[in-house]
């Protein structure tokens, strides 16, 4: 996708990221962040094995905008030795969160806060290591969110942040049905939503997404940018093909306006679980994405 990620949201509306959040399906939600989470854990081990640079052994760490956890857990399996916080605005997501911690034996160490940035910032807990995966682009006023969570960060620790990237391919350009090139022109529409769905936030506030100044404006010191590659190469097991299923059906949901005709009709071919051409049986789909995190610490003796 354009912006390197899935947006794991069920929104439908291409313009219409609204906080009624009455026809999201948290459950299938659920299931796909946790879903993706599994499948990208390869690359996520990378970032921790890189980030463990900045904070080797932290106490506390806090995964803000986490959903149901997904990145937690594996937060709180590299981190034996740390306290886990996820924090999320929505009670669903943090409940499943809860339910998992205690069926792993983990709730003495993962406990789940309900927090909307910015507004219940200062219900974080000050944490030696904060991540946000793909939380931060769904707050209108992206930089002072940050400045806000500067000061939930503990001196010495550090805020690592995953935004951006390059978006996900699974398939040959040319696929064999439909005109070449679906999935370019795909990103193209993910850009227009995204647009949209930014513009329609509470106090939405256009800033240059240059993240290394932004965290330097918001006071902490930016050490470090890297971008990470899950690459699975065809043939894909049968729980990445169900994720790329659920991106596309999803897309193909929000979407449905602004595409084609033809375009709908290629797309309804990949979704079709029967079709030898579609996503769940075809030999060539594989999943190439690259995310982009970034680093910054909060300069001071740690406690
Ligand atoms: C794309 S999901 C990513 C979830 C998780 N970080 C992951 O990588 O699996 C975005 C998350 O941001 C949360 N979110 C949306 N608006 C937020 C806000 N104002 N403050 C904190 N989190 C927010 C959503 O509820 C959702 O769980």
């Amino acid at each position: 996708m354009a912006h390197g990620h899935s947006h794991g949201h069920a929104h439908k509306h291409a313009h219409g990221h609204s906080h009624d959040t009455a026809d999201i399906d948290w459950a299938d939600m659920g299931d796909k962040l946790e879903r993706y989470a599994k499948i990208a854990a390869p690359m996520y081990g990378e970032v921790v094995a890189w980030l463990r640079r900045w904070v080797p052994e932290p106490g506390l760490v806090a995964d803000v905008g986490a959903g149901p956890g997904a990145v937690a857990f594996l937060l709180a399996d590299a981190f034996p030795g740390a306290r886990v916080v996820a924090a999320d605005p929505e009670g669903p997501l943090l409940e499943r969160a809860g339910e998992r911690a205690a069926r792993e034996g983990l709730a003495d160490r993962l406990s789940a806060v309900r927090v909307e940035l910015p507004d219940d910032v200062g219900q974080l807990p000050p944490a030696d290591l904060m991540w946000l995966g793909k939380s931060l682009h769904h707050v209108g006023d992206q930089g002072a969110a940050l400045a806000a969570l500067a000061q939930r960060i503990a001196p010495g620790g550090a805020i690592a942040l995953l935004e951006g990237g390059l978006g996900a391919r699974s398939l040959p350009r040319d696929i064999g049905f439909g005109k070449p090139g679906l999935q370019s022109r795909l990103e193209a529409v993910d850009e227009e939503w995204f647009a949209g769905m930014r513009a329609s936030l509470p106090g939405a506030k256009d800033v240059v997404e240059d993240w290394p100044a932004l965290l330097g404006a918001a006071g902490l010191r930016h050490v470090a940018t890297r971008t990470f590659l899950l690459d699975l190469p065809a043939p894909l097991p049968r729980e990445a093909r169900t994720h790329l299923v659920d991106e596309l059906a999803r897309r193909r949901d929000m979407y449905d306006e602004l595409l084609g005709a033809d375009e709908l009709a290629t797309i309804d071919r990949l979704l079709d679980p029967s079709d030898p051409g579609g996503l769940l049986l075809r030999p060539d789909a594989f999943l190439l994405l690259a995310q982009t995190v970034h680093v910054a610490v909060k300069d001071g003796e740690q406690g």
